[in-house]
């Protein structure tokens, strides 16, 4: 089984990413990195649900719109620090926590998401 289906598919992908970036909006540490997005953040909710679908093993919903995902290189042109990446992983961590009680699927798409993130840092 996926780790998209063992999380509950399309309906708790949408509930992280509204929760991820509510915590953006929230978290005194996520300042910077919200800074970096759009004030608006409708589409790029929109933007990593497709992408998180596909990545977790459902529908492929990101490629065919978006192309290669190459996720280092389109945010290259943001300054990503160590204290970025523990930003964007508070965020994160607090939307998987709000909606993801399987815990065993939990700490797997998380340490995943670690490993994206570490990698994705391009400044020291
Ligand atoms: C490590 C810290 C990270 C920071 C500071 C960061 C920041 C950003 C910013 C500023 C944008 C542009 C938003 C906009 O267009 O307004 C973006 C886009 C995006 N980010 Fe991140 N990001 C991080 C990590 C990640 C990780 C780990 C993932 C995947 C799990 C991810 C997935 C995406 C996706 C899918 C987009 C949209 C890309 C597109 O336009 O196709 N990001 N990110």
């Amino acid at each position: 089984m996926s780790i998209y289906e063992r999380i509950g598919g399309a309906v708790t992908i949408d509930r992280v990413v509204e929760s991820f970036y509510r915590a953006m909006d929230e978290l005194p540490q996520a300042r910077t990195i919200r800074a970096m997005h759009a004030d608006n953040l409708v589409g790029v909710k929109v933007v990593l649900k497709r992408y998180l679908s596909e990545w977790t093993g459902g529908p492929a919903l990101y490629s065919p719109v978006k192309g290669p995902p190459r996720m280092r290189q389109r945010h290259l042109g943001f300054a990503i620090d160590n204290a970025a990446r523990d930003a964007w992983m508070a965020c994160m961590d607090q939307a998987l926590a709000e909606h993801i009680t399987d815990a065993e699927a939990r700490e797997s798409l998380r340490d995943n998401m670690k490993k994206l993130a570490d990698w994705m840092r391009n400044t020291e």
